[in-house]
């Protein structure tokens, strides 16, 4: 990524992916799709907690539908970069379920194993549906069937960071979407 102007941190860059602008242009366009499917219907937009949390703000300020709106956090074990199939819900759904449309609105699916966790989940509370929209999809990584109902833009196998999504808790801040790459010390 010749233009792209990564930040000096410990050990690793930043390199830039999307700037704010592309991403408001793919989260418009995604409260235009939905705003659209869902026009006669209850929506229940379901945030999980927490790197969605900037992804779900911007969507619901793009809708031109009324929405309810709740939070799930699951933790997933296995630490760093990588998801282990084992999942916990830390934060649950607090709105009833039953009979509505639920939209759960996810910022990354990597392996699958948590959107497959939480449709499953919901899917017991018999909602009317339940689908899914996730800013981005890393496809190639993707370890059990999960389809996104409402993708944003696919990317490849890196570690993202930046709008709501971190690395050890940090840069969630950040307007934009980077990638994370380790610096080799030898380079200086
Ligand atoms: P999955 O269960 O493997 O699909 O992982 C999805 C979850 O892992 C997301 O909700 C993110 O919290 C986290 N995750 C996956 N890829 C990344 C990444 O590149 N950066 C930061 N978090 C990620
Ligand atoms: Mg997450």
């Amino acid at each position: 990524m010749a233009d792209s102007k990564p930040l000096q941190t410990m050990d690793h860059h930043l390199n830039l992916l999307l700037t704010a602008e592309e991403i408001a242009t793919i989260v418009k366009k995604l409260a235009d799709r939905i705003s659209r499917d869902y026009a006669e219907k209850e929506l229940l937009l379901v945030c999980i907690l927490k790197g969605a949390f900037m992804f779900l703000s911007d969507l619901v300020r793009h809708l031109k539908i009324p929405v309810k709106i709740d939070f799930v956090r699951l933790a997933s074990y296995g630490a760093g970069m990588k998801t282990s199939g084992r999942i916990e819900i830390t934060k649950d759904i607090e709105l009833p379920i039953e009979g509505k449309d639920v939209l759960i609105v996810e910022d990354i699916i990597d392996s699958g194993y948590t959107l497959r966790f939480l449709k499953d989940r919901i899917i017991h509370s018999n909602p009317h549906s339940v689908k899914i929209c996730a800013l981005l999809d890393k496809k190639a990584r993707r370890e059990v069937e999960m389809e996104v109902d409402y993708p944003g833009i696919d990317v490849e196998d890196v570690f993202i960071v930046g709008y709501g999504i971190d690395f050890n808790e940090n840069y969630r801040h950040l307007p934009e979407i980077y990638y994370v790459t380790p610096i080799h010390h030898s380079e200086g």
